[in-house]
């Protein structure tokens, strides 16, 4: 059996998936899940592409352990010295350099002759390997990009220094045959092939980005990258609990297996789907709502029979357990830590005291409260210190059949003034965001409103994403209550919060 890496881009690759915005605290959360599913490289962002990036990056990499944490640098000696900056504390601090190598990046982007991209890679490996441990070198768009030349930058940054090699399918375009023979043709024709390791990252533009992994274990990458989600660019990227959950089921097939803790697969991707706010399709493979639903006759004759007779993954092998423990009013602290404890989201101090309070609060208005009402209030109080510049006070919506809906709304801000407004629009939540859009005296574009239930029954907590524009920038914003209105102005308030605290942030840095 070999041993496959898995290298982690949620963080980088992921959070460029068009309406993704995490903010430091979130960032750092699904960092630590990372951490605990195994994930052995994190890749934590862009350093040098914004001051917020630098700085999560330079975070994570402190706080992480048992992962080794990576940033993305183009091919400039700026970008290697920003991640640097903010990776040299880390346990295993690693550098991700990368530059394009296909005729059409070469002609149209970078403009840049063959020999011209050699000198270049070669430089800055040589550059970063004098201060990272370990460096990766990418040849963004290498499946599009002729074998011989392929071959040929692979030998010289490998003699310069580099550690891992990737290939990545950046555009999604290649087959999995063709993408399995480009890494028997490195394996045949790169004299140092043996010192590296190689790497697969596969974009899912034609849907093939796994068929396409998999097809490069099987030719010797002992290395794969990819998003919790498949979240990332366009179509994203390869979906990495997908990816370990087939080499676990197939290791008959593959003879190869990721360090990965395959039970804490379902709650790193729910907490990947409500950060983001990208929800997961109820039919996706292993983590899907359905991935483990039988509901033809037949199939659930079948089943009840013998489990193994439609049933391929197991949902405990994923951590979804079928344990229908609920805590409700009656539920004292021990029950309530005690639960926490076991759901991996243990909470002491302060926290747990004002966790409790609401934990309360809520089991006084909805008769059961399930796991998922206890994680999404612990991420809600986690995530709720940051970025609190405007705070509800008090809303009150009317609405009625033939009648003109209107929201009135108080707001403290941070200069501690009470903001009250009133607005009128065509619906509850066009009244309310009026009214919110007043007291921040300024326009707000609402790009994206969306609405989930967390978990069954009419007492479900609502949680609400909204994107908007504000101050030049696009953000998003989530809000979790068990009334509608009151979770779309949470969302709403987080968002413009965000704005004004990576303002406040950029300002200090300046
Ligand atoms: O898809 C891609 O080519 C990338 C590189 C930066 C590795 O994400
Ligand atoms: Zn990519």
């Amino acid at each position: 059996m070999r041993k496959i890496n898995i290298f982690d881009t949620t963080l980088r690759d992921g959070e460029q998936s068009a309406g993704v915005n995490l903010n430091f605290s979130e960032k750092i959360e699904i960092a630590r899940q990372l951490e605990k599913l195994g994930a052995d490289i994190i890749e934590a962002g862009f350093p040098a592409a914004s001051q917020g990036d630098f700085r999560s990056v330079k975070e994570i990499a402190s706080l992480i352990k048992d992962s080794s944490v990576t940033g993305l640098a183009r091919s400039v000696q700026g970008d290697i010295d920003a991640a640097w900056e903010a990776l040299k504390a880390g346990a295993e601090p690693r550098l991700h350099v990368f530059i394009a190598t296909s005729p059409i990046h070469r002609q149209y982007k970078l403009k840049m002759t063959k020999e011209e991209i050699i000198e270049n890679a070669v430089k800055t490996v040589k550059y970063g390997a004098e201060r990272f441990p370990v460096v990766q070198w990418s040849a963004e768009d290498a499946s599009r990009t002729e074998l011989d030349y392929l071959a040929e930058i692979v030998e010289k940054v490998i003699r310069a220094g580099a550690k891992v090699i990737n290939i990545p399918d950046t555009v999604g375009y290649t087959t999995p045959l063709e993408y399995a023979e480009i890494f028997r043709y490195l394996k045949e024709h790169v004299p140092s092939i043996d010192k590296v390791h190689l790497s697969a990252h596969c974009h899912d533009d034609l849907g093939m980005a796994i068929a396409n992994s998999l097809a490069a274990i099987e030719a010797g990458a002992s290395q794969i990258e990819g998003t919790i989600n498949g979240i990332g660019e366009r179509a994203g990227n390869a979906a990495l609990e997908e990816l370990s959950v087939a080499l676990h089921t197939r290791a008959d097939h593959y003879e190869a297996y990721t360090g990965l803790a395959l039970g804490e697969i379902k709650r790193t991707s729910d907490l990947v789907s409500k950060l983001t706010g990208m929800p997961i399709p109820p039919n996706k493979a292993v983590v899907g709502r359905n991935a483990f639903a039988h509901e033809s006759g037949i199939h659930q004759d079948g089943v009840l029979k013998e489990k193994t007779t439609y049933e391929i993954i197991s949902p405990e092998l994923v951590g979804i357990s079928d344990n229908s423990l609920v805590l409700g009013k009656h539920s004292g602290r021990h029950a309530f830590k005690s639960r926490l404890d076991e759901l991996g989201l243990s909470v002491e101090g302060e926290e747990l005291n004002r966790l409790f309070v609401q934990f309360k609060e809520l089991a006084d208005k909805k008769k059961e409260i399930a796991d998922e009402d206890l994680a999404a209030l612990v991420l809600d109080e986690k995530l709720s210190k940051e970025n609190s510049f405007y705070q509800l006070n008090s809303l009150q919506i009317t609405y009625g059949t033939n009648q003109v809906p209107t929201a009135t709304v108080a707001l403290k801000n941070g200069n501690h003034e009470v903001i009250q407004e009133a607005a009128t629009g065509a619906g509850s939540v066009e009244a309310l965001y009026n009214t919110l859009e007043r007291c921040m005296d300024t326009e707000i574009s609402l790009l994206d409103y969306r609405i989930q239930s967390v978990g069954a029954g009419r007492d479900a907590l609502a949680q609400v994403y909204v994107k908007i524009r504000y101050q030049d920038h696009e953000t998003s914003g989530r809000g979790l209550h068990q009334d509608v209105l009151e979770a779309s102005a949470k969302a709403y308030l987080n968002a413009v919060n965000r704005v004004i605290y990576l303002g406040e942030k950029e300002k200090i840095a300046q």
